[in-house]
């Protein structure tokens, strides 16, 4: 756990990019990451970095009653808000901690996905070989980001010291994370449009 990423987040959790409902554009980019991680009926999937659970409470209303939710997050604030919002969601199973230390089943989800939280992850390698594990065999990986990552790095660096070194590594680093930890890169969009990596386990 990084206590100062986590206060840094605590302190964030009324802003406007993560309490506020998302705009049409961001509804239009959320469906692409939808579609992109295969998320249908029954799904299972992981969402670490959920913050308030926005996009937590959209996956439950698609997956319904037979799938399964497992989101988290470091910032104790960022649960609270999301316990409130999902408090009628019964298919969210939501967590405090690190997505490195939370426990999943092995092989059991359909798809993980990251959503504006990639960069945060102090050791991305171990990040990704914690959740390729988590996924059955096909299951999908998505990170995205509403912004490119030009957008993103620029973001972080002027934003607060404890996230200033938190980057989306160029496209060739991303694929030798993922191909490392056996799972194949099936398109890195970044673009106007945003930031949109599948892979495959
Ligand atoms: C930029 S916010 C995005 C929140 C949410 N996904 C959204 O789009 O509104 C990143 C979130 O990831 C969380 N986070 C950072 N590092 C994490 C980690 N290693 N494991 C789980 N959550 C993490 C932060 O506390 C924060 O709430």
């Amino acid at each position: 756990m990084n206590p100062a990423k986590a206060r840094f987040f605590d302190s964030e959790v009324e802003s406007d990019w993560s309490s506020k409902e998302y705009d049409q554009d961001e509804l239009i980019k959320i469906e692409r990451i939808l579609e992109a991680g295969s998320i249908r009926e029954g799904s299972r999937v992981v969402e670490p970095g959920c913050g308030t659970g926005r996009l937590s409470l959209i996956i439950a209303k698609r997956i319904g009653p037979s799938g399964l939710v497992v989101a988290n997050d470091i910032s104790p604030m960022m649960v609270e808000n999301a316990e409130k919002r999902l408090r009628g969601s019964s298919n969210v199973r939501l967590t405090w901690g690190t997505i490195e230390e939370a426990k999943l089943e092995h092989a059991s989800f359909d798809t993980v996905i990251c959503h504006n939280v990639f960069p945060h992850f102090d050791d991305k390698a171990k990040a990704v070989l914690k959740l390729r594990s988590a996924l059955k065999p096909s299951g999908v990986f998505v990170v995205s980001h509403f912004m490119n990552s030009a957008g993103i790095n620029d973001l972080h660096r002027k934003t607060n010291p404890a996230v200033a070194a938190d980057f989306l590594p160029p496209a060739d680093e991303m694929r030798k994370i993922f191909e490392s930890a056996g799972m194949n890169v099936e398109f890195v969009h970044d673009d106007e449009n945003g930031y949109l990596l599948k892979a495959i386990a």
